[in-house]
């Protein structure tokens, strides 16, 4: 290995690989970056304008680095043999077969690449979990790179990424911290200042942990779980208010001023989405059974089945006000991404909303500024029965009901009078995500149901 690396490969070109690689690109001109996948058509986007995952900020950290110092190619065993540090970003879904399906982290992808990464290399590489991993995957790694007869080491460090879509960029030039774990021993300490050398050259030394292996792959499962338990522990205290006329906004302000709870992720909601939240808590089950820990595993699977619940009372409530049937009605789905600026649908709460909705016979347009293609997609058993429609206006017209599934800013402003005139009325709009002013709506007319807060309707309710 050479003392300074210079080339770093990131196998794996998605939402996390992606733009975690433009910018050590753009940040750190003395690496060569080269960014590989399986994907030929994910690699060729990646080369143009059109990029294949919106993400504020992503194009002009790109286009500062692409063909000076940072290549997307589908070359992957010319670049792993170059290369002096890989990191791996392949996806590590829910297991869906076999023994831990349902909640065991699929890790074929990552034995593939670990596989390719032995057959292919000629010289000492250091490898990089940057996807999030079950604890003690690198023990696994370890025995499947070591010991091998072309005399070759490799250390195994894991730098977990904690940036969220939406807000990727800011995320990775300006982390809360950087986690780097490894072998305690003096290579796997080497290993491990290599890659805290990197981000020093944009991040402040204090913002670096350093730990040992097994606490950073643990680290990424716990944070992404106590993110997810904060949004169930406040949805599940929203079904509360909803019978107490306690007003979940105020009840997350008030809570969220105590500085050892904290104002932020206290936002109820129709539930969260994402492609981490629900997998990765799983894992943690599935972790915490396979060690006997059956409390533990309880404990947080618990947090999976509040925001499940929290979908289906949903659904409910729209039933429910719309005088038990939707068959026929025009509903309108204002959202369809997981969460506002980012054009994903993974694990979105608007995919199972939809489709209880198609069960019960709804005619519905489903609007959204980035995530129609995801959509259609994610829908393409049904999409032939179900309408597309990116102006909210449009979307709108003739509807007996608005539901808004994503917090997207435009929301916030449209002009909730001109789309009252044009639906059916009486006029219903279900907020998922408490984005509207809700007594301004009623007052134009809407019959108004957000989470957390009695309705506010023009007529007695049953
Ligand atoms: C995902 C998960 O969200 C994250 O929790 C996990 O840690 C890593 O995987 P993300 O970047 O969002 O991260 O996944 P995705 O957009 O699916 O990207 C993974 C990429 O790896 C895909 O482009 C896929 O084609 C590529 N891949 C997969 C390979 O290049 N080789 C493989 O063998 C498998
Ligand atoms: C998450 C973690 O935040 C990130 O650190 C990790 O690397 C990957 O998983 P992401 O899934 O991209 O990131 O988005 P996030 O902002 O965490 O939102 C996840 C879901 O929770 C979204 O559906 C969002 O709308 C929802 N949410 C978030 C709420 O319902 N209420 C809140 O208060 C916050």
């Amino acid at each position: 290995m050479s003392p300074i690396p210079k080339k770093i490969l990131c196998i794996g070109a998605g939402y996390v690989g992606g733009p975690t690689m433009a910018v050590i690109a753009a940040q750190c001109p003395q690496y060569k970056v080269t960014v590989v996948d399986i994907n030929a058509a994910r690699i060729k986007a990646w080369q143009t304008d059109d990029l294949p995952i919106y993400e504020p900020g992503l194009s002009d950290v790109v286009k500062k680095a692409r063909d000076r110092n940072l290549f997307f190619s589908t070359d992957i065993e010319g670049n792993i043999k170059e290369a002096d540090i890989i990191f791996v970003s392949v996806n590590t879904p829910t297991k869906t077969f076999g023994e831990g399906a349902g909640k065991s982290a699929d890790l074929q992808y990552w034995e593939k690449t670990a596989r390719d990464i032995l057959k292919t290399s000629e010289s000492d590489k250091i490898i990089v979990e940057k996807s999030t991993l079950p604890v003690r995957t690198a023990a696994a790694l370890e025995r499947i790179l070591h010991p091998n007869d072309k005399g070759i080491h490799f250390d195994i460090v894991s730098n977990p990424e904690f940036l969220a879509e939406g807000t990727a960029i800011n995320d990775l030039l300006n982390p809360d911290r950087v986690l780097i774990g490894s072998r305690e021993s003096a290579r796997g300490k080497k290993a491990r200042q290599e890659i805290v050398d990197i981000y020093t050259n944009w991040v402040p030394r204090d913002r670096i942990v350093t730990s040992n292996i097994w606490s950073s792959e643990l680290s990424k499962l716990v944070a992404n779980a106590f993110l997810a338990q904060r949004i169930s522990s406040i949805n599940s205290i929203s079904a509360l208010c909803e019978q107490t006329e306690a007003n979940i906004t105020e009840v997350s302000y008030a809570i969220g001023r105590d500085s050892r709870i904290g104002a932020r992720f206290l936002n109820a909601s129709v539930g969260f989405g994402g492609s981490c939240f629900k997998k990765d808590i799983l894992n943690l089950v599935y972790i915490a059974e396979s060690y006997g820990l059956y409390e533990v595993a309880e404990y947080w699977e618990q947090v999976v089945k509040m925001n499940e619940y929290q979908e289906r009372r949903f659904v409910r409530s729209m039933l429910k006000a719309l005088f038990n049937t939707v068959a026929g009605k025009k509903i309108a789905l204002f959202g369809f991404a997981f969460k506002a600026n980012t054009g994903d649908t993974r694990e979105s709460p608007a995919i199972f909303i939809t489709r209880r909705l198609f069960e019960e016979k709804a005619n519905i347009v489903i609007s959204d500024p980035q995530a129609l293609d995801n959509a259609r997609m994610d829908l393409d058993d049904i999409v032939d029965r179900i309408s597309f429609e990116a102006d909210p206006y449009k979307a709108a017209e003739g509807a007996h009901a608005i539901a808004i599934l994503t917090e997207w800013s435009d929301y916030k402003s449209l002009d909730y009078q001109r789309l009252y005139n044009s639906m059916h009325k009486p006029a219903f709009l279900f907020d998922g995500r408490n984005i509207i002013d809700r007594d301004n709506l009623f007052k134009i007319g809407f019959n108004v149901y957000s989470i957390g807060n009695p309705p506010r309707t023009h007529f007695e309710e049953p």
